[in-house]
């Protein structure tokens, strides 16, 4: 065996993944592909490698698999034509025996792939038994503005149950493009509807999906973290080619299904699904249901959270007292750090625009929230406020923070850098700091 080009590298890399390796044991992972992954087979080859590593690590797999490009081989070999509409095949009794045979050769040779085994190759060792079946019920997809799908279906329901009790038993689960109907048909199915699907059945910690292209800026770096708001956001904007907004379609009805996440992967990146797995950036898409936490502007119905928030800060003299009718009155003013539904950070806007300042103040998080960024967000969520109203200057009051207000810009200055409206209404008597930071 050669050694090893950069042993370092390797043992950093190899700690860096523990983590992930102790997070990830028996966990419920659904991975899908499309037919093109099988088709290249050196990397396909990779893939069912990387699997067998991800199955030894005790990590419950169940793979999703299309067929496109076989059945579309098949279809030209007979000298036939595929129609498609609204990026679907329209399955015809002819399609439909290519479908099947595309199915059937799928599983053998993928079968045959993981139960390698081979002395000094990957799969030296491994075990892997797979499991695959009537999991599925279909129904068709019927006619859509006029087109008949005729056997092309869609999922009707997953037999959750059926596939648990393989994963339990230390199987992979093998599920294919393909399901029966009450009536004994059978239906092509498009493999992100199924990988979803089955990933919402599971209740999957995560689903995985090979993609070709991945989410990217306009400026074509790709997004390695999305959440579900901004993913939507992305699917509304033109030039979506049709399968990428196929996927991330499928990755938010997943998500708000109740899998935990999903992860967009390139396939043709080797080891891709390792790298977005066990790195901390990843080199995938990873997209999260929107956060528990949310910031955003108050409104009416918060007067009881933040009066609940500040009471004890207006107690021990930190904040200055205000009372319910007066939050009734600036509501408009505040900003609010939600978290599950309870408000846990506030802070307010007031400006005085004559002379383009404006008072950030009322600043307060929990204190089971503290250090973790909210009372940074909630002064750049009223500064970019501020901006908006073209205010050159913020300044705050403070007794106890002085040396947050430092940390983030601020300097501290005299009363009479106050504007004068708020200069007469200054408490001498509370003796607070002034701090102002140019915006
Ligand atoms: C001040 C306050 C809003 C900060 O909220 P937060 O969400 O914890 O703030 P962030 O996470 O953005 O910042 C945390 C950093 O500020 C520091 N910090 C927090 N409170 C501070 C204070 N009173 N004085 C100086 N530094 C403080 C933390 O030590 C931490 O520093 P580190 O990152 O170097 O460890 C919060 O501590 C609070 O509600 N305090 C009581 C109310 C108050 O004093 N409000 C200001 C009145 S004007």
């Amino acid at each position: 065996m050669g050694r090893l080009p950069h042993p370092q590298a390797f043992v950093r890399w190899f700690r860096q993944a523990a983590p992930y390796v102790h997070a990830f044991r028996g966990r419920t992972f659904v991975i899908g592909c499309g037919g093109e992954l099988v088709a290249e087979k050196t990397r396909f080859v990779s893939f069912v490698h990387d699997l067998n590593l991800l199955a030894a690590l005790g990590i419950r797999l169940v793979l999703v698999h299309g067929a496109r490009p076989q059945i579309e081989a098949e279809m030209r070999a007979k000298g036939r034509r595929s129609r498609f509409a609204r990026g679907l095949r329209i399955t015809d009794a002819a399609s439909l025996v290519a479908v099947k045979h595309a199915a059937g050769v799928l599983r053998v040779e993928i079968e045959a792939l993981l139960s390698q085994g081979l002395p000094n190759s990957p799969m030296a060792g491994a075990r892997i038994r797979v499991a695959s079946g009537n999991y599925l019920t279909a129904r068709p997809l019927g006619v859509l503005h006029g087109t008949d799908f005729q056997f092309t279906g869609e999922v009707r329901k997953v037999d959750g149950t059926a596939i648990a009790r393989h994963l339990e038993a230390g199987e992979l689960v093998l599920v294919p493009h393909i399901g029966y109907s009450p009536t004994g048909e059978v239906f092509n199915l498009a493999w992100e509807d199924v990988a979803e699907s089955v990933a919402i059945a599971l209740r999957a910690d995560k689903l995985l999906l090979l993609t070709d292209k991945l989410p990217a800026t306009r400026r074509g770096e790709p997004l390695h973290e999305l959440t579900a708001r901004a993913a939507e956001a992305l699917l509304k904007k033109p030039g979506q080619p049709p399968h990428a907004a196929r996927v991330l379609k499928s990755a938010l009805r997943a998500l708000a299904g109740g899998v935990g996440r999903v992860h967009l992967v390139a396939r043709r990146a080797d080891g891709g699904t390792l790298l977005e797995l066990f790195t901390h950036s990843g080199v995938g898409t990873m997209i999260t249901a929107d956060p528990l936490e949310q910031l955003r502007p108050a409104r009416i119905e918060d007067i009881g959270g933040i009066l609940a928030l500040i009471e004890p800060l207006e107690a021990d003299g930190t904040l200055v007292k205000r009372s319910r009718e007066l939050l009734e009155r600036e509501i408009g003013n505040f900003e609010v750090v939600e978290h599950d539904g309870v408000i846990v950070g506030c802070a307010a806007l007031y400006p005085f625009p004559a002379e383009k300042r404006a008072e950030f103040a009322c600043l307060a998080v929990a204190p089971e929230y503290r250090d973790a960024g909210y009372g940074e967000r909630l002064l750049q969520a009223c500064q970019a406020r501020a901006e908006a109203q073209k205010i050159r200057r913020l300044f705050a009051l403070t007794t106890r923070a002085a040396h947050w207000f430092i940390a983030h810009g601020f300097r501290e200055a005299d009363v009479s850098a106050l504007p004068e409206r708020r200069q007469s209404l200054y408490n001498w008597r509370r003796g607070s700091k002034v701090f102002l930071k140019r915006i």
